[in-house]
């Protein structure tokens, strides 16, 4: 009798843990397909306008290019080429969120100077820079921050972020990066002073399902993985992501990073 009551009181148990169980992988279940659905409006919503565009730009210069005038030739040209760099960017983008949710990123930490991997990004933005006539603040202390990570994930995160600081500041703006030590480790911070976040949308901005996002103060187009991916990138590194922003003020995204062992 006694056993028989000790044996139900487990088999309840173990009900319950499956329960529990089966409710957390109905939630993982719904995020999955939430981010498969995006997927798909992504490849069919965005990626659709940058090839008509270019698609509609060819048929004119093969159509027309007997008796178009060089420059309106050199107009569409550079047309192609913008249409091109913006189709390539969201390809990219979107490759690279596939293989986050497939699990097929590499991380293999090692001591990274961080500096280094900021002072590559800024270079890699300064055409955007130039453009939006746009200052970056930012002191290199080289060998000071020395951080265990993937190198290639922190320079994904930082070009998501700075890219974000640009698109999302008027021309003429200010982008401040400061790094720091914390007790969590090495802190980077990616500072504007654009227009920042409505309160109510900061905290869902990392949900898959989340549709808020806007354009550039120029009008730069985005699909709106870039968040969601350098968040994903940063827990991989084994850091987090701080977001305050005021709207119209301006935004500070602000995340940790592991110290090298070796570090002082
Ligand atoms: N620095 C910022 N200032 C103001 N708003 C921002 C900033 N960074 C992100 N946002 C807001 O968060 C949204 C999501 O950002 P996210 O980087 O994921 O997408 P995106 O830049 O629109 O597109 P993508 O990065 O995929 O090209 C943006 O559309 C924008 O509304
Ligand atoms: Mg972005």
């Amino acid at each position: 009798m006694h056993t028989m009551h000790n044996h139900l009181i487990e088999k309840q148990f173990q009900i319950t843990q499956q329960n529990k169980t089966l409710d957390s992988q109905k939630k993982e279940l719904t995020l999955m397909n939430q981010t498969k659905d995006k997927f798909f409006s992504v490849i069919s919503h965005d990626l659709r306008g940058p090839f008509n565009a270019l698609l509609g730009y060819l048929d004119i210069l093969v159509d027309d290019f007997e008796t178009m005038d060089d420059s309106k030739k050199q107009e569409m040209i550079s047309e192609l080429q913008k249409t091109s760099q913006r189709a390539y960017s969201l390809t990219v983008n979107l490759l690279e969120w596939s293989k986050v949710n497939r699990g097929m990123i590499a991380n293999e930490p090692s001591d990274v100077a961080v500096h280094k991997v900021i002072e590559k990004t800024l270079g890699l933005l300064q055409f955007s820079l130039q453009t939006k006539t746009q200052k970056v603040e930012f002191r290199n202390i080289p060998g000071r921050y020395m951080a265990r990570v993937d190198p290639n994930l922190l320079q994904s995160v930082m070009t998501n972020l700075v890219n974000n600081a640009i698109k999302f500041t008027h021309k003429n703006g200010l982008i401040r990066i400061e790094t720091s030590h914390n007790g969590e480790g090495i802190k980077i911070c990616v500072q504007d002073n654009g227009i920042g976040i409505p309160a109510g949308q900061i905290d869902s901005l990392f949900k898959p399902g989340n549709e808020f996002r806007q354009t550039g103060t120029e009008n730069e187009a985005g699909i709106g993985l870039g968040l969601i991916t350098a968040m994903e990138f940063i827990k991989m590194m084994g850091g987090n992501l701080h977001v305050t922003s005021e709207e119209g003020k301006g935004s500070s995204f602000c995340f940790t990073l592991p110290d090298a062992p070796a570090a002082h």
